[in-house]
C-alpha cells in the first residue's frame, strides 16, 4: 500500500510508524510543512492509559519518551490568597518538540519517507497513493477542500487563551486564578521538562478587550501577563515560541466534530486523523491523547481485517465507528470543563468559599466524582468533608472520616431537613375526587422509612379542574387536607424527614387518561374545561384551553391561597410552587405557550406577572416560618423557547419575591422538545441558577448514585438533589446508597435494625468477591 500523511504532528507520524512497523512493504511517506525540529507549542500531558498502550504498539518509542516524560501527582490551587493542594491525580508531561522529535527518530529507521518543509494543498498531489492520512490539525486544508463530505461543525467559543512558557518549574500542575478590574484570568501550569514549564493563561473577550489586549503586540501582552501573575513566576519571565505560526497571540479555542472521516477522491482514500477530524479543550488535556489514539486504532483496524487494499474501505469504517465513541465520550469531558474556566469569574470566583472553589474546580469535568477523590488523596477529600460539615452546622472531629455532603442536615427558615436528599414530586395517578388514601400514605411513608430527608408528595391540584387526571391528588376541600394530617402525623412521629407538597394547576395539559392509560391522552368522557395562557392545544388531539381572562386568573389565585392554607393547617412543612413541564403556571412563562398580547405575554416581566402574582398571594398565606421552592422547567429544549439564561432572570424574580429555593427541572412544556439525556442531565442549570442569581437550588434528573449526589452538593452545583425514578424502585434508596459507600453510622427506623449490619455485611462480602 501506499499511504501518504499530510501533516507530521504526532497523529501523522505515530501513524506511520505503526504501519511501516507492522507491514515494512507499505510505502509510507509523512509531508510537514515544518522544518524538521520546528515545531509550535509547549509541552502537552498524557494519561497513564495512553502511555499503556504505546508500550504495547511499540516499545522504542514509548520508552523514549517514557525516559523524557515529567511526572507528577499533585495539583495546586493559587486562589484569594490561598494555596491549596491534593495529590493523587498523576499526570505526564513532555515538550511537544521533544514528543515529535522522538518519533521523528523512530521514523527513519523504520524507512518512513518523512518529507519536510513542502506545504500540501490538495491531497490529490497523491494520486498514487491509495491511501491519504489528512493529520494536518485543526485547519486542515485536506478537510476543508470536502465540507459536504466530512461535514465539519466548527465552534469558536468564547474565552481567549495565550500558550506560553517559563523557565520557572512547577511541582504540581498549578492554577493560578487572579482578579482585575476587569474581570478574572486564569493560568494553567505544567513542566515538561528540567527547564520549562507550559503557561497557558485565559481570559474572557470581555476582560481581554477592557485590558486592550486585542491591540498589543506579542510582547505587550507579554508584559501584561508577567505582572499579572508575578507572585507565582516568581522573578522568572513569560515566552512565546507561536510567533512564527499564529498571527494573533490569543486565541480562541475551537471546538470541531465532524460528520464523517473519510472519503475516496477518485484516486485514494482519505481519512481524518486527530485534530483535523475533531478537537478536545485543553482544560483537561487530552488533544495529543486523541491523535495517538486514532493513530493506534486506524492500525489496529489494519491488523484486524488485513493490510489490503481492498480492505480499506472497511477499515475506515470500522475505525470510524470505534473511534467516535471515545472521542464524544472526551469531548463531553472537555466541554465541561471548558465551560467551568469560560463562566468561573462571573460564576464562581466571586460565590465560593476556596475550599468549595477547588472541589469545584478539580470535578469540572464531572468524570471526577467525589469517590474518585477519595481513591486520588483521602487525606484531602477528608479534610473536605470535615469543611463542608462544619458549614452545614455539624461538629465533627479534627481527623477521621464524617458525613459526606448529601448527609448533612439543610435547614429553610424552620424546616431543618436530616440530609439533602428530596423524593422528587412524581403523580401515581391513584387518588380519587382527589383524596389521599392508603396507597399514598404508604407509598409516602415507606420513603421517609427509607431515610429521605424531604418527602414531595405528587403535584397537588389547586381545583378539580386543575387536575392532569381524574387519578391526581388536589387539597380544595377538608376532607382532603384530613388525609394530609394523616400523612404528615405519621411521617413527624415516625421519622426525622419532612413533609413537602407541591401546588400546581394542570392548565393545558389537563383532562388526560391515568399514565397507564396513555400519558397526555385526552379523556374519552368525564373530561372537564382547559385554561391556559394562550388558547394553544397541546396535543393535536387535545382539547383547546380558554386563553384566562381576568376572572380566571382571580378564581386560580384564590385557589392556591385556599390549598397553601389547607396545607399549613395539615403542618406540611415544605411547599413547592409548580411552575414547569408546561402546566398552567409554566405555560405563562414559555414563550411557545404564550402568545398574549396583554400585560402577560411578551418579555420577562409579562409572562413572569401572573406566576408572581399567584406566588405572592401563596406566600403571604403560607406561614412566613416555612419555606417555598419554585419548580422550573430551565430549558424548554426548542428553538425559541426558554433556556437556562430564562430561567436564572426567572430565578432572581422568585428569589426577589421571597422564594427560598429554586428546584431545577427542564422540558415537558412543548410536545416537539429535543432535550439531551444524560447522567445529572439537568444539574448544570442549578449550578447555574445558584451560582449566578445566589439562590439556593435543587438539583434533580438521572441522579442515581450517594457518588453523584455527593459531588453535586460538595462542589455548591445544588443545595440539594431530587430523586425521583430511583425511589420508585427502592423506598430505602437513601440507607441503601449509605451503605453501599461504606457510611454505617446512619440511622435506620428502630423497627428495621435488625436487618442493617446484615445489609452492610452483604454488601461488603459481594464488594470483596467482585473485586477477586
Ligand atoms: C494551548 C493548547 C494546549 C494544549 N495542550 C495540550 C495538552 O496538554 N495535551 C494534549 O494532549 N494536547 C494539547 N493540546 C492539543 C494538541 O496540541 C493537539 O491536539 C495535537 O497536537 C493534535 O495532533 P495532530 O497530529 O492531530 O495535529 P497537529 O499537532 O496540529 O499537527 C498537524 C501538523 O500538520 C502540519 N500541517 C498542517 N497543514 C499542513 C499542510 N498543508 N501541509 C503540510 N503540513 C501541514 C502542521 O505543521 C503540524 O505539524 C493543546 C493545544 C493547545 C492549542
Ligand atoms: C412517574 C413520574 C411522575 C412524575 N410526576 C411529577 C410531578 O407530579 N411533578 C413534578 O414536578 N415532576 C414529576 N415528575 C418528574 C420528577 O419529579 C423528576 O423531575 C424526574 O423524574 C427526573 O428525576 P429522576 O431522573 O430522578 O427520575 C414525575 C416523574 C415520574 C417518573
Amino acid at each position: 500500500m501506499r499511504i501518504v500523511c499530510i501533516g507530521g504532528g504526532p497523529a501523522g507520524l505515530y501513524f506511520s510508524l505503526l504501519m511501516k512497523k507492522l507491514h515494512p512493504d507499505h510505502d509510507v511517506t509523512v509531508v510537514e510543512r515544518n522544518k524538521p525540529y520546528d515545531t509550535f507549542g509547549w509541552g502537552v500531558v498524557f494519561s497513564d492509559a495512553t502511555m499503556q498502550s504505546m508500550r504495547a504498539w511499540d516499545i522504542e518509542s514509548a520508552s523514549e519518551i517514557e525516559s523524557a516524560f515529567n511526572h507528577w501527582d499533585d495539583i495546586e490551587v493559587l486562589f484569594k490568597g490561598t494555596r491549596q493542594r491534593t495529590s493523587g491525580h498523576g499526570f505526564v508531561g513532555i515538550g511537544r518538540r521533544k514528543l515529535l522529535n522522538i518519533l521523528q527518530a523512530r521514523c527513519e529507521p523504520l524507512g518512513v519517507d518523512l518529507k519536510f518543509e513542502t506545504d500540501v494543498d490538495s491531497d490529490l498531489q497523491y494520486p498514487d497513493a491509495d491511501l491519504v492520512i489528512a493529520s494536518d490539525g485543526l485547519n486542515s486544508k485536506i478537510r476543508n477542500r470536502y465540507p459536504e463530505v466530512f461535514q465539519p461543525d466548527l465552534v469558536v467559543r468564547p474565552n481567549r487563551y495565550i500558550w506560553l512558557g517559563t523557565n520557572r518549574l512547577f511541582d504540581a500542575f498549578t492554577f493560578d486564578f487572579r482578579k482585575t478590574e476587569h474581570g478574572w484570568f486564569q493560568s494553567h501550569i505544567y513542566k515538561f521538562d528540567d527547564r520549562t514549564s507550559t503557561f497557558i493563561i485565559e481570559t474572557t473577550e470581555e476582560a481581554y478587550r477592557a485590558h486592550g489586549l486585542d491591540k498589543m503586540g506579542q510582547q505587550g501582552s507579554i508584559e501584561f501577563c508577567k505582572s499579572l501573575f508575578a507572585e507565582v513566576l516568581d522573578g522568572s519571565s513569560l515566552m512565546t515560541n507561536a510567533r512564527h505560526q499564529r498571527g494573533s497571540a490569543w486565541l480562541n479555542f475551537v471546538r470541531l466534530i465532524c460528520g464523517k472521516w473519510s472519503h475516496f477522491n477518485g484516486h485514494s482514500h482519505v481519512v481524518l486523523m486527530g485534530d483535523a477530524a475533531h478537537t478536545a479543550h485543553f482544560a483537561i488535556g487530552s488533544g495529543t491523547k486523541l491523535a495517538i489514539d486514532d493513530a493506534i486504532e486506524l492500525a489496529n483496524q489494519f491488523q484486524i481485517l488485513g493490510h489490503d487494499k481492498a480492505k480499506i474501505p472497511e477499515v475506515l469504517s470500522a475505525y470510524e465507528e470505534k473511534r467516535r465513541v471515545d472521542v464524544a465520550r472526551i469531548q463531553n469531558a472537555a466541554r465541561n470543563a471548558m465551560e467551568w474556566f469560560e463562566v468561573v469569574g462571573r460564576r464562581y470566583a466571586d460565590t465560593l468559599e476556596p475550599e468549595q472553589f477547588m472541589y469545584s474546580m478539580l470535578t469540572r469535568s464531572q468524570r471526577i466524582s467525589h469517590e474518585n477523590l477519595r481513591l486520588r488523596d483521602k487525606d484531602w477529600l477528608e479534610g473536605y468533608e470535615r469543611w463542608f460539615a462544619r458549614k452545614s452546622g455539624l461538629t465533627v472531629a479534627e481527623q477521621g472520616r464524617c458525613l459526606p455532603p448529601m448527609f448533612t442536615p439543610f435547614k429553610s427558615r424552620r424546616t431543618a431537613l436530616p440530609n439533602r436528599i428530596v423524593v422528587s414530586p412524581m403523580a401515581i395517578y391513584s387518588a380519587t375526587d382527589g383524596l389521599i388514601n392508603d396507597f399514598h400514605v404508604v407509598h409516602l411513608a415507606s420513603r421517609a422509612l427509607g431515610g429521605a430527608g424531604l418527602i414531595f408528595a405528587e403535584m397537588t391540584c389547586v381545583s378539580p379542574d386543575a387536575r392532569i387526571t381524574p387519578g391526581c391528588l388536589g387539597l380544595w376541600n377538608d376532607a382532603q387536607m384530613g388525609g394530609w394530617k394523616r400523612l404528615t402525623h405519621f411521617v413527624h412521629s415516625n421519622t426525622a424527614s419532612k413533609v413537602g407538597i407541591q401546588l400546581g394547576h394542570a392548565g393545558r395539559k389537563g383532562a388526560t387518561k391515568v399514565a397507564w392509560d396513555g400519558i397526555d391522552m385526552p379523556l374519552e368522557s368525564g373530561s372537564w374545561p382547559l385554561i391556559s395562557a394562550s388558547a394553544l392545544p397541546y396535543l393535536k388531539q387535545s382539547s383547546v384551553p380558554k386563553a384566562m381572562d381576568r376572572d380566571d386568573m382571580d378564581r386560580v389565585l384564590n385557589d392556591f391561597v385556599a390549598a397553601t392554607r389547607r396545607a399549613a393547617e395539615a403542618d406540611v412543612d415544605w411547599l413547592e410552587f409548580h411552575c414547569a413541564h408546561g402546566y398552567l403556571l409554566s405555560s405563562f412563562l414559555s414563550p411557545l405557550t404564550n402568545r398574549r398580547s396583554d400585560e402577560y405575554g411578551g418579555d420577562h416581566d409579562n409572562r413572569a406577572r401572573y406566576p408572581l402574582e399567584v406566588f405572592a398571594a401563596v406566600r403571604a398565606a403560607w406561614p412566613a416560618d416555612r419555606p417555598i421552592s419554585v419548580r422550573l422547567s430551565c430549558n424548554d429544549w426548542f428553538e425559541g423557547g426558554n433556556t437556562p439564561e430564562d430561567a436564572a432572570i426567572f430565578s432572581k424574580m422568585f428569589k426577589d419575591a421571597g422564594a427560598d429555593m429554586i428546584d431545577c427541572s427542564s422540558g415537558q412544556v412543548w410536545k416537539e422538545e429535543k432535550p439531551v439525556y444524560g447522567r445529572l442531565f439537568q444539574t448544570p442549570f442549578s449550578d447555574k441558577i445558584r451560582n449566578e442569581v445566589h439562590v439556593p437550588t435543587i438539583a434533580v434528573g438521572a441522579i442515581s448514585e450517594a457518588d453523584h449526589a455527593n459531588s453535586i452538593i460538595a462542589a455548591g452545583r445544588a443545595d440539594l438533589c431530587a430523586v425521583a425514578r430511583p425511589h420508585l424502585a427502592d423506598p430505602a434508596w437513601v440507607l441503601h446508597e449509605a451503605a453501599k459507600i461504606g457510611l454505617t453510622n446512619i440511622d435506620w427506623p428502630k423497627q428495621y435494625v435488625s436487618g442493617k449490619s446484615q445489609f452492610e455485611n452483604n454488601l461488603a462480602r459481594t464488594s470483596v468477591l467482585s473485586a477477586k
